[in-house]
């Protein structure tokens, strides 16, 4: 599909008010989408896991008004006004219009909420993006659209990409692929796709836990990491390198080979860091405790010969991946050794999971 099969043709049904919900994912990538071009399209092809129990639930309350050239909508995070999301979804709003032509029509009680705990440091846009997308798409179809089931996924994949990249992989599970990779059979730059390729069972009901070493404020805003990969001198490099470890991966998740899982997810990570370490400005956006964390892990892997590994978003908690016949004695590991490296001792199990679901 291309971008003009998403415009939806003339809507049938009139409807007054209605309310709309959605609880999204948030995933966690083991190939990383850093850099993009214009209209969010990603400089290179990224894989990742949908997690099972951090999610965003968010509710739509919708009222018909007069037609302005103005989106009318007020936004409560956790009960209380945040007027501090409107202009990100403002944004998000008049990039999506042409895809949601009614948006101007209503006016939106937009009501939502984490299961993870605010401010916890882990990036809520993700799930928050694609549970906002999954609600406006499940209007457009009172209205009448004409959307299959899997036009549906495709297209709230694709508007929830309009909002925050990685937004498009958390809608389905429990492996997807964003970016057109020609080994990966229907991926598109556009949306994320649920990866079809073999898994093997190593891989079924993997654990990842989140090590909240910090919870504070992002310190690279992800707008603003994205543009430091622009005439970043390792750019093309990394961007070929990804394209590389997603065929390697392809072979890994069939093959379950889970030390070169662990090579290939760590060296992503640092990747990822290593990429805005060397940018202009620079940044380091691991804490101390975040390179404890990654020497602890390295060392009880190597008394234990555990397949635990760690993977890192844009910033300084720690994403655990581990295999589910591991859980009880790395979570041993964890609350004995690693629980004193997090912010107030706080860590969050999941694991992979299934996806968005209708409240
Ligand atoms: O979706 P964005 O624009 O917030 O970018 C996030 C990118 C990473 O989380 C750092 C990596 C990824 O692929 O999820």
């Amino acid at each position: 599909m291309i971008e003009k099969d998403f415009v939806p043709k003339p809507y049938t049904n009139t409807v007054e008010s209605g309310t709309v919900s959605w609880a999204s994912p948030s995933n966690i990538a083991l190939v990383k989408y850093w850099g993009k071009k214009a209209h969010q399209i990603p400089e290179n092809t990224s894989i990742s896991f949908t997690l099972n129990h951090c999610k965003t639930e968010t509710k739509i309350s919708f009222k018909k008004k007069a037609a302005t050239n103005d989106f009318s909508f007020d936004v409560f995070l956790e009960g209380e006004k945040e007027d501090d999301f409107k202009p990100k979804i403002e944004t998000f709003f008049k990039r999506i219009e042409t895809y949601l032509p009614f948006l101007k029509h209503y006016y939106f009680k937009i009501e939502t909420s984490n299961t993870f705990p605010h401010s916890s440091g882990i990036a809520s846009s993700a799930s928050g993006m694609s549970a906002l997308a999954l609600c406006l798409l499940s209007i457009e179809k009172q209205l009448g659209a004409d959307l299959s089931e899997e036009n549906f996924t495709k297209k709230a994949s694709f508007l929830a990409r309009l909002g925050s990249g990685s937004a498009c992989r958390s809608l389905e599970g429990p492996i997807v692929v964003w970016g057109a990779h020609y080994e990966i059979k229907g991926s598109s730059n556009l949306y994320g796709v649920t990866y079809t390729g073999a898994v093997h069972e190593s891989f079924k009901n993997y654990r990842d836990t989140i090590l909240l070493i910090d919870k504070g404020e992002k310190q690279v805003s992800s707008t603003v990491g994205h543009n430091l990969m622009y005439n970043h001198p390792f750019a093309q490099e990394r961007f070929k390198q990804a394209e590389t470890n997603i065929t390697a991966l392809k072979h890994i998740l069939e093959q379950g080979d889970l030390d070169e899982f662990i090579a290939l997810v760590e060296r992503e990570a640092l990747t990822l860091h290593a990429m805005m370490m060397t940018s202009m400005p620079y940044f380091i956006l691991m804490k101390p405790n975040t390179l404890e964390v990654i020497h602890k892990i390295w060392e009880y892997r190597k008394a234990t010969n555990s397949k635990v590994c760690f993977t890192l978003d844009a910033g300084a908690n720690v994403h655990m991946l581990y295999p589910d016949s591991e859980a009880q004695n790395v979570l041993k590991f964890i609350e004995t050794e690693l629980a004193g490296y997090c912010q107030n001792k706080h860590y969050i199990n999941d694991s992979v999971g299934l996806g968005a679901s209708a409240l």
